[in-house]
């Protein structure tokens, strides 16, 4: 088997020494921008796309608000076969889109939400020599997995929470797992949506319906945390927070688990862990709304 790689995972779990005693908690940053394509979609895509070869397809398709897309097209030239990706028009940061567009792969656009956009997805890959890999896609949670399993080694210990943007919930569930396999035990995971999840202008999860919300809620029951519902100026805040206080420049929806903390996602001196799930250069726009 030949390994389908760009160099992802293995990011830092960064030290957040400012906000950390704002909250004051122990406060840790999993930094997945640091990923080839700049987010942390490339850990899945990976393993999707050394999978998708040996059963020999050709074309590989996806919905996405941007990241799934850029990780997709990155991995289909690397592995030499096409991509296709859906997007809701209009709906994508345009710096995804270049990534798309630089290494080749085609861009689709459709009226609509995400789920419109998962639907025509799902028909393009139904086309033989075809293969959806959204993360409805096993081995793209299997790739997401690993994570979790870093941030244990890089801790030496499951931290007491988890905090990190919920879109689909794909990610979520991929962290459940992952702790579940590396130390079989979980933190308190806390997914932080946009109250405003159709319009949100943290574009990457503006997602109506997450399509893993069941595995989501199962995740969360066993380990004792829930959703936090946080509004766009709050989002906003934490994005700037994490800027301007610890210097990483992330995409807004990435800031979701930093704006979690101002919900009590967390209690006085746990170990927390935030994902921070994208570069900022991913929507360098945002910066000017
Ligand atoms: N953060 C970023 C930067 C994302 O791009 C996404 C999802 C999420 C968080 C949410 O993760 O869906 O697993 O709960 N982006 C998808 C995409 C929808 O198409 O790139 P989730």
């Amino acid at each position: 088997m030949k390994a389908i790689t760009l160099g992802e995972g293995r990011t830092p779990l960064l030290a957040a020494p400012r906000l950390q005693e704002r909250f004051g908690i122990e406060l840790w940053l999993k930094w997945e921008g640091a990923n080839p394509t700049g987010s942390f979609k490339d850990r899945g895509m990976a393993v999707a796309v050394t999978r998708a070869l040996e059963r020999g397809v050709t074309r590989i398709v996806c919905a996405s608000t941007g990241n799934t897309a850029a990780s997709c097209a990155a991995y289909a030239a690397r592995a030499g076969i096409e991509a296709v990706i859906v997007v809701v028009a209009g709906g994508a940061a345009s710096s995804k889109l270049v990534q798309v567009r630089a290494v080749g792969a085609r861009i689709v656009e459709v009226p609509g939400t995400f789920s419109d956009a998962y639907r025509a997805a799902e028909e393009l890959a139904a086309e033989p020599g075809s293969l959806l890999v959204n993360s409805t896609n096993p081995d793209r949670i299997d790739g997401q997995m690993t994570a979790a399993a870093e941030i244990v080694e890089q801790l030496g210990r499951v931290p007491d929470v988890l905090t990190l943007p919920y879109g689909g919930g794909g990610n979520t569930k991929a962290y459940a797992r992952g702790f579940d396999a590396a130390a079989g035990a979980l933190p308190r995971i806390h997914p932080v949506e946009s109250a405003v999840r159709a319009d949100t202008l943290a574009s990457a999860i503006r997602i109506v319906d997450p399509i893993h919300r069941a595995e989501v809620a199962d995740a969360l029951e066993r380990s004792g945390g829930s959703v936090l519902t946080v509004s766009d100026d709050d989002l906003l805040r934490a994005w700037e927070a994490l800027r301007l206080e610890e210097g990483v420049f992330s995409e807004p929806a990435s800031a979701a688990g930093i704006a979690g903390l101002e919900h009590g996602s967390a209690r006085a001196h746990e170990c927390v862990v935030c994902v921070v799930t994208g570069h900022g250069l991913k929507d360098p726009a945002a910066i000017d709304r």
